[in-house]
């Protein structure tokens, strides 16, 4: 059996129906808390399969994890869970200690103390792989080479310096302790489930609602974007065959401004569901910057390559349209999500002077 914590959030929603959709997948138990970003709906294509278990838990909670841990005896634990949000980290940074930091500290204390009883063949067997993000190794200078898996950490949100502390107690288990753990540092990702606080699905939900579509600052700020799909492909690949105490760097190979992005967007739903009123690129609003806005993120993903043959399959451009399209073919997703918590945030964002209802 896989745990898979914060299952019932955008990657992890995609990784759980992409593994139960193989032959002979090993089960798979989801503990995740459903904060405002955790939508069992998901999830409901597999809601009845025999091979998927959910728990509502806290991956902070003590004795929770530890419980599962003991009764389902897991062969790995894949961490998702996490509070994700770059601009909500900066209004409200306690939240994404106590689950960035406590939650993953908790969890590998609890894997830590069960590993330790298995049988030196399963102890061999196990895997604790984190799954983190490249925004802990700070700001790229235009002419800088793409992070590779050397890089200094230089996290500059409450958010990155989260993950990057988590990073660390992951190494720190591996190293002291022997627990075989696998890290992975994956860029922007983007595709079906995304919560529509992040660009490219804020920026669909509100073009289909005909409201502005927000940049902060002057939109050259670039991301190395990778459809989640390559994403969960590559946490598959380094789960099998990755080394333990590794990290792997995943990126896409996909460096676009944000403008760039937006355009793109309003270019495809002009083409896929063109508005009376004209381009959707005449809703592009630019707004306030975000504080201590990161200019770039890039990715070298050569050794996740040259050692484990990991590649993505999606172009930008294939991705975008992927993406867009199930966006058209979901509306009803979209406005689950348009509940009380969220709309809280909108205000707490924008104050009384929004750019326009973002959604
Ligand atoms: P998300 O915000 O969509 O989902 C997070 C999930 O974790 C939600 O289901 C939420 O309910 C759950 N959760 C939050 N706090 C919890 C807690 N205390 N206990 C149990 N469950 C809890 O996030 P995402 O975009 O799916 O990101 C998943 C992971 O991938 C995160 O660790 C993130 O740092 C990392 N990552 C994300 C991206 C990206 O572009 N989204 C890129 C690289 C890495
Ligand atoms: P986001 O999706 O929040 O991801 P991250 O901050 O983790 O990279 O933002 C992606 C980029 O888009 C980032 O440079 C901030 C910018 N952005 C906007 O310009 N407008 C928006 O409304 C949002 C949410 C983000």
């Amino acid at each position: 059996m896989l745990f898979v914590t914060g299952g019932a959030g955008f990657i992890g929603s995609n990784f759980i129906l992409e593994h139960l959709a193989q032959k002979d997948a090993e089960p798979i138990l989801n503990i995740d808390k459903l904060t405002y970003a955790g939508n069992p709906y998901n999830l409901s294509a597999v809601a009845d399969d025999a091979r998927y278990a959910f728990v509502q838990a806290d991956i902070c909670d003590e004795i929770a994890i530890a419980t599962l841990l003991s009764r389902y005896r897991p062969r790995a634990i894949l961490h998702f869970a996490a509070e994700s949000h770059v601009d909500r980290s900066i209004h409200h940074p306690d939240e994404f200690i106590r689950t960035n930091v406590n939650g993953t500290f908790n969890l590998l204390s609890k894997a830590l103390k069960y590993w330790q009883t298995l049988p030196a063949r399963e102890q061999s067997d196990f895997r604790f792989l984190h799954v983190s993000t490249d925004e802990v190794f700070g700001s790229l200078g235009p002419q800088d080479a793409p992070f590779s898996e050397t890089t200094p950490y230089a996290p500059n949100s409450p958010y990155s310096a989260s993950k990057a502390a988590s990073d660390h107690l992951v190494r720190s288990f591996h190293h002291t302790y022997g627990l075989p753990t696998l890290t992975t540092n994956c860029s922007n990702n983007y595709g079906p489930f995304h919560f529509p606080e992040k660009l490219i699905p804020l920026v669909i939900a509100n073009s289909l609602a005909g409201n502005p579509l927000p940049i902060y600052g002057d939109g050259q700020q670039i991301r190395d974007w990778l459809y989640v799909s390559d994403h969960c492909a590559a946490i598959r690949t380094v789960l099998a065959r990755g080394q333990a105490g590794e990290t792997y760097n995943i990126g896409g190979w996909n460096e676009k401004t944000n403008l760039h992005v937006v355009h793109c967007l309003c270019d495809t739903l002009d083409e896929l569901a063109p508005r009376a009123a004209g381009s959707y690129r005449q809703l592009i609003t630019f707004v306030k910057d975000r504080p201590g806005h990161d200019r770039r993120y890039a990715i070298d993903a050569r050794k996740l390559e040259r050692e484990l043959g990991w590649r993505p399959t999606e172009t930008f451009d294939s991705g975008i349209r992927k993406t867009v399209q199930w966006y058209l073919d979901h509306e009803d997703w979209v406005a689950q999500v348009r509940s009380g918590a969220y709309l809280n945030w909108i205000h707490k964002q924008y104050g009384d002077h929004p750019p326009g209802a973002l959604i």
